[in-house]
């Protein structure tokens, strides 16, 4: 058998166990057969790369990085749907839909409504060639290589169709919902936890946080899943809903099998009822339920508004309440030493195993401030509701009145002190937090400002995390930022903790050779981050990582910031009263002064260098261009980077020194009015991409 002959074959033979085993549950072969094959398709493709088949299961395991993800406009728009949040509003939908069809007999067909990403699979001849995020609904990001990796979805399918004749269509879309399976979302965060680093909130940011990685290994090994619901081609090629999800699963799609066919608007309502409980055993979050029009000539009828099709609509369901004992209110204390009180939540029984609510269990809720607690009246032992809708945060949202016994609860008494150090608390005229001035001396605000100060947007030291910096404060390494730059690798070595969770699971941080070398590089290498996330990571109060970005730019360097006053802060674009203010205090305090000397001791950056613009030629040296209208590969800023990049200079106005104008879609008349008269040569975003070569 020669080599293409056997990539071919390994290729099919692959595709067809991958698919038994994700889809169907099946290991038609061990694990380790399953390996061996994929090594030897992966080493013939090495060795005949130009073999490789578009289709190739070793396209899901990544490999790819991608720096900016091009923006590409759907050939369809993607729509939104309008909700509904209870019966009415569906049977004023099934009305509309009844009179809009003059008495013709329909069906709906229905489904969970997944919370995920919307994601617009494309198909040419079969081959999946393009996967790209909701975006704006008409834009979205190309994030192909991501999607790739999602193990249930074909990369190639049989241009057949089963349930009708193949009506010559080459090309169409598959819309879906990404999503992270919960199993791989609890790992995930696990391994976060492990490793100090932060964790993701809930599955479904966890999910759209994923498939906007850049590194496609690493998305490929956080296993992303999606389900389909939704065919997409320039001909119909089926009458109902109901044959395209039947051809879908035979074509190997993941369909989730909950949908249903309803005749009427009572079985539709029976549907919600029977899902309300048992969506929570599915693999991912669900929020509500879809109901769509089954015949798509029906669907034609009735059209769309400027946003969703009058054929389809979304029930939600309403967000989960529960009763809940209220134990305690404990207190935590962040960064900026801000006090936010968490209520402590049991069942009736108060046997520590909180209540169960939206398929996960629910211990503590925040209770943001003080007068949160007053608005809610309540107090220690009462019983209270707490709702949480799909994924979100859990909220004590009453108290049952009903249920209180003044005998047994007690009232809260908001504390004068920080509950970690002692120091005294304040709270500022207009402010609903309380904060801990002591802070120099807590904690939890050390630790909190050196969380902040590594954080990826700040000095990125990605080696360090919660954990670990809790280890080297509780160990008297790291009082304060500046002790980051004094660590040793003598100071490290053999460092551990060993720490319990409420569950009574035991986990161990040891900082080993290859921790403590992670570590000190990342140390190292934070020298060399550029001002603006230096100017970030130091905390100042309202500064955000956006806010850094514009001060550096403006005024350069720190030495400029610190002696500019209240007015001359106020120049700089986008900075307001607040911050002015908060800058101008920061400044005024010496200990912040001796801190950022240290810094600058240690080698950090606080002057903005001119960055150097990576360029890929000089195809457009010496070429002056300006763009009209919109393009299928870039998004403006990616146009004027593609244009700077290549040697050409991007200009604000149509001039008769002006080379070339770009026409995009839907250009401006004026632009184009001037470029004629002041005969400037205009080109196509192909003409232009055919110049880059
Ligand atoms: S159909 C024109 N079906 O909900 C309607 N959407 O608000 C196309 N979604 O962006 C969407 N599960 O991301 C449809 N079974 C389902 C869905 C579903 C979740 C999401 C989808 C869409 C949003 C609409």
């Amino acid at each position: 058998m020669n080599p293409a002959e056997r990539i071919n074959e390994l290729t099919e033979k692959l595709n067809y166990y991958n698919q038994r085993y994700y889809m169907d549950s099946i290991s038609e072969i061990s694990d380790q057969e399953f390996d061996m094959l994929l090594k030897e398709l992966e080493s013939l493709e090495n060795q005949y790369p130009d073999l490789k088949l578009p289709e190739s299961p070793t396209h899901r395991v990544g490999g790819t990085i991608t720096k900016n993800f091009a923006s590409v406009e759907h050939r369809y728009p993607m729509l939104s749907l309008a909700n509904t949040y209870n019966e009415q509003e569906l049977i004023d939908f099934d009305e509309r839909v009844k009179k809009g069809l003059n008495g013709e007999n329909y069906e709906y067909i229905c489904e969970l409504k997944f919370d995920g990403i919307s994601l617009s699979m494309t198909y040419e001849n079969g081959i999946f060639v393009r996967g790209v995020t909701r975006g704006d609904g008409v834009r979205g990001d190309d994030i192909t290589n991501n999607v790739k990796t999602i193990k249930t979805l074909p990369l190639k399918v049989k241009n057949t169709f089963q349930t009708a004749p193949p009506s010559g269509a080459t090309a169409f879309e598959i819309r879906g919902e990404g999503f992270l399976p919960y199993s791989s979302f609890e790992k995930m965060n696990a391994e976060a936890e492990a490793a100090g680093e932060e964790s993701y909130a809930n599955a479904r940011n966890a999910a759209s946080g994923s498939f906007k990685l850049q590194d496609s290994t690493e998305v490929a090994r956080r296993g992303l899943d999606a389900y389909v619901y939704q065919f997409l081609s320039d001909e119909e090629i089926f009458a109902t809903h109901e044959e395209s999800l039947i051809a879908l699963k035979n074509l190997g799609f993941n369909v989730s099998q909950t949908w249903r066919k309803c005749n009427t608007i009572q079985e539709v309502i029976a549907y919600i009822n029977e899902w309300d409980e048992k969506r929570f055993s599915l693999p991912l979050a669900t929020d509500g339920i879809v109901i769509k029009l089954n015949s798509i000539a029906q669907r034609a009828e009735l059209g769309y508004t400027a946003k969703s099709p009058r054929w389809a609509i979304a029930y939600k369901y309403k967000a989960e309440s529960k009763p809940a004992i209220l134990k305690a209110v404990t207190y935590q204390v962040g960064r900026t030493g801000a006090i936010t009180p968490v209520a402590e939540l049991d069942n009736d029984k108060l046997n520590g195993k909180g209540i169960h609510l939206s398929g996960t269990t629910v211990k503590r809720a925040s209770l943001h401030n003080a007068n949160e607690i007053e608005r809610l009246g309540l107090r220690i032992g009462d019983t209270v509701f707490v709702e949480k809708g799909g994924e979100i945060i859990p909220k004590v949202t009453a108290v049952d009145l009903s249920k209180r016994d003044m005998f047994n609860t007690q009232e809260i008494l908001y504390p004068t002190n920080c509950p970690e150090c002692g120091g005294a608390l304040t709270r500022k005229e207009g402010e609903a937090n309380h904060y801990c001035t002591n802070e120099k001396g807590c904690p939890p605000q050390i630790r909190g400002r050196i969380e902040h100060f590594i954080h990826r947007k700040a000095m990125n030291i990605d080696s360090l995390g919660e954990g670990k910096i809790e280890l080297l404060y509780d160990k008297g390494l790291v009082h304060d930022i500046t002790d980051l730059y004094d660590l040793t690798y003598e100071k490290l070595f053999g460092l551990e903790k060993v720490t319990e969770d409420e569950n009574g699971k035991v986990r161990k941080i040891g900082f080993k050779e290859k921790t403590v070398q992670n570590i000190l590089e990342g140390i190292e290498k934070s020298k060399q981050a550029p001002f603006k996330q230096v100017l970030f990571g130091i905390g100042i109060r309202y500064v955000g990582a956006t806010v850094a970005e514009k001060l550096a730019s403006f005024f350069k360097n720190i030495d400029n910031i610190k002696n500019a006053d209240y007015e001359t802060l106020r120049t700089a674009p986008e900075i307001g009263d607040k911050i002015a203010q908060s800058i101008v205090e920061y400044f005024q305090n010496e200990e912040n002064q001796v801190f950022i000397e240290k810094l600058r001791l240690a080698g950090l950056q606080f002057s903005a260098r001119d960055e150097v613009k990576e360029m890929e030629g000089d195809q457009l040296a010496g070429k002056t261009f300006l763009y009209t209208g919109t393009f299928a590969n870039f998004e403006r800023e990616a146009l004027e980077q593609k244009i700077e990049a290549n040697g050409g200079k991007v200009v604000s106005g149509v001039s008769g020194k002006l080379d070339f104008l770009i026409v995009g879609d839907k250009p401006g008349a004026s632009k184009i009015q001037k470029a004629q008269k002041l005969n400037v040569k205009m080109i196509s975003e192909d003409e232009f991409m055919a110049m880059l070569g």
